[in-house]
């Protein structure tokens, strides 16, 4: 799949050994991968769009395993490619050629939490939706959700920053993760694992990190900041008759329901026809161009209730939205966030997918949409937006059967010079990873790209870390 969609040439890093393979071994024993079989899945990303040919997976159980594992890579220089779930969205998790891959998955252990504070510290590898039940068995939540919960880890939602669905409310993991430890590129360990909500002693190492891309070091354990669990949670879904009636919605929303608002997502009439169409689901309101999911979070079921009939009362009688469902059991809940969540697995059933993960001004969040339609005409099976609008983030993406290169020379470089023409983000929330480092340029000025490789080049001299990864190819 690589070479000739993503030309790209191999660095001279060493080639795995017997020797190698052996020196491992007494690093991780029994936990050295080369079947060819189980190598398979760990190779390919989760779109399907990319493929590497590692011939070595590594699965360590610990920090001082990952310190070791580095210290010997490095010392040979052979190239990691740190991987969590593999649920990342621009082919940063799976090797370019034959990188070991260093996987997170037995790091799964909870080292604390604190039931006052609501700080939890735990292993990289713990996968999101474990963790969710832990601190929720707890009275607590994580103040991250994405629909990828059941397969990423809090290591890969840390290294790519990971946005998602609570993001409105809790903010970024730049705010919440509290703490880090972390094994540098030559094995040594730094131990960035506090649990303090103010530490203003030098400069904030943690952050540099975060959203890394497994490119300046593997996070090996995490401390973060979990809210209260939430005692009532509503949810409402709603059409709209147009994309400036979805604002108008927003703008409502926030001017009425203000502290207890959690979540504002759209989607728009072709998500709907492909959950519909490729998972069966069903739209629990009147067709509409346009789709709304609103969730409240609060600590009073009467109150909030009350606050939601208001708001609904309003944007029915002012047109703005046409038709709506409700949902405040749990059941309801998750039948209704189903249809926003799942539109990536949709898409995925629907053929090749150019994803897109935009951050836009509002009042032109939609615009592109309509625009690629008229561009691309039928080349396009399907071109559909969705995302997080309370984030001012649009997911675009665009279908066909099979790749096509006409199609992409229609899509790039225009996306991303539009987005650029706005002041945009061309990588809102995924990262760049593989297949979008060669645009961090449209959203980042030359003097920012060489403070990058400069970075990189001092906390990896030897460039081993997730290589061909999140910074262009050439300067
Ligand atoms: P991986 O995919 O394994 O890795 C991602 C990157 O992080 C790679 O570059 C890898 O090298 C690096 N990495 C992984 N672990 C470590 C570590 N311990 N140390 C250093 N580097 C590491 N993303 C969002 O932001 N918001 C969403 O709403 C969202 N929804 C999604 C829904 C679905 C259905 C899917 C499939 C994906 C979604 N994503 C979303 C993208 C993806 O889930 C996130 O980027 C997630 O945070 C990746 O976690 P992971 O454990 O799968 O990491
Ligand atoms: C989402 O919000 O659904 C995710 O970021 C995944 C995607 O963009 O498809
Ligand atoms: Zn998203």
């Amino acid at each position: 799949l690589t070479p000739e969609r993503y030309p790209v040439r191999r660095l001279p890093f060493s080639v795995v050994s017997e020797d190698d393979l052996a020196a491992l071994e007494r690093v991780v024993p029994g936990r050295v991968i080369t079947d060819p079989e189980e190598l398979e899945p760990p190779n390919v990303d989760w779109l399907r769009t990319v493929r590497g040919s590692s011939k070595v997976l590594l699965r360590p159980r610990t920090t001082q395993e990952v310190a070791h594992i580095l210290r010997y890579c490095h010392e040979r220089n052979l190239a990691v490619n740190p991987q969590g779930g593999n649920t990342g969205m621009v082919g940063g998790s799976t090797p370019v050629f034959d990188e070991i891959i260093l996987s997170t998955a037995l790091m799964n252990q909870v080292l604390s939490f604190h039931d006052v504070s609501g700080v939890l510290v735990c292993q990289a590898g713990c996968v999101l939706e474990a963790l969710s039940q832990y601190v929720e068995e707890r009275g607590f939540i994580m103040p991250l959700d994405l629909g990828a919960k059941g397969s990423c880890h809090i290591g890969g939602n840390v290294a790519t920053n990971a946005g998602g669905l609570r993001l409105l409310r809790y903010g970024s993991l730049r705010g919440t993760v509290l703490g880090l430890e972390v094994v540098m590129a030559d094995g040594t360990v730094l131990n960035c694992l506090t649990s303090l909500r103010k530490d203003n002693t030098g400069y904030d190492l943690k952050q540099l990190f975060i959203g890394s891309e497994g490119t300046l070091g593997v996070i090996t354990a995490v401390s973060i900041l979990c809210p209260p669990k939430p005692s009532t949670v509503n949810v409402a879904f709603l059409g709209c008759p147009g994309f400036a009636e979805v604002l108008q919605t927003f703008r409502t929303c926030r001017a009425m329901l203000g502290e207890i608002l959690s979540a504002f997502e759209f989607m728009d009439a072709e998500c709907m026809k492909l959950v519909r169409l490729h998972l069966g689901l069903s739209c629990p309101v009147q067709e509409s161009p346009f789709y709304v999911l609103i969730e409240t979070a609060g600590s009073g079921p009467g109150h909030d209730a009350e606050k939601l009939g208001c708001f609904l009362e309003q944007v029915l009688d002012s047109g703005l939205v046409t038709d709506g469902t409700l949902g405040s059991d749990e059941r309801r809940i998750k039948m209704l966030w189903a249809l926003r969540e799942r539109i990536t697995e949709a898409l995925s059933r629907d053929g090749y997918v150019y994803k897109y993960d935009l951050s836009l001004p509002l009042d032109r969040l939609y615009d592109l949409v309509g625009d690629l339609r008229a561009r691309l005409g039928p080349s396009a099976k399907h071109v559909v937006g969705y995302g997080h609008l309370g984030d001012g983030n649009l997911h675009l993406n665009v279908t066909s059967e099979a790749f096509s290169t006409s199609l992409l020379g229609a899509l790039e470089p225009y996306v991303y010079e539009w987005t650029a023409g706005q002041r945009g983000s061309v990588s809102a929330e995924h990262g760049l990873g593989f297949k979008k480092k060669d645009v961090l340029g449209y959203s980042k000025p030359p003097e920012a790209l060489q403070l990058m490789r400069q970075l990189k080049a001092l906390l990896d001299p030897k460039g081993i870390l997730n290589p061909y990864k999140m910074l262009p190819t050439h300067a």
